[in-house]
């Protein structure tokens, strides 16, 4: 015969009433904060927030949702998807050599987002960036 202690009741008890509990306590979910894989959802940067204002001088990047944006050493406020198109590995603009780089086999992408260096073969997927006072507003392209 097998017995269980006092214990283990009080552990089961509180399991289905401690998820419950849990369950309304929770903050709900943002539907927009961020968007699924392979979809962006439109959005505005502040430039003079302090985490977005290096965006104003060229060689600048900075990571939002799933996205790159950043200041390309011509002055040209890009957006692409910040994972490789090899193998989805993170990127981040190079300045010097004024190149999307991916750390994990080396891939490079134009400013543009075209393949400069594999092993990538596919171009990164850019997305359309606006400038109006001090607001970006980054969408889908196409
Ligand atoms: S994942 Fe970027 S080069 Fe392989």
């Amino acid at each position: 015969m097998v017995t269980l202690g006092a214990g283990y009741l009080a552990v089961a008890g509180c399991m289905s009433a401690c998820k419950n509990k849990a369950a309304k306590t929770e903050e709900p979910v943002k539907a927009s904060a961020e968007p699924k894989a392979g979809s962006v959802v439109g959005f505005t940067i502040d430039l003079n927030d302090p985490q977005y204002a290096d965006l104003d001088k060229p060689g600048a990047y900075v990571y939002v949702n799933k996205l790159i944006i950043a200041r390309t050493n011509e002055g040209n406020l890009v957006a692409f998807g910040k994972k490789c198109t090899h193998q989805g590995g993170p990127l981040a603009y190079n300045a010097e050599s004024g190149l999307f780089q991916c750390s994990w086999h080396g891939s490079q992408f134009s400013g543009k987002g075209e393949v400069h260096r594999g092993p990538a073969k596919v171009n990164l997927k850019a997305h359309n960036v606006a400038k109006e006072a001090s607001t970006l507003t980054i969408t889908p392209k196409g």
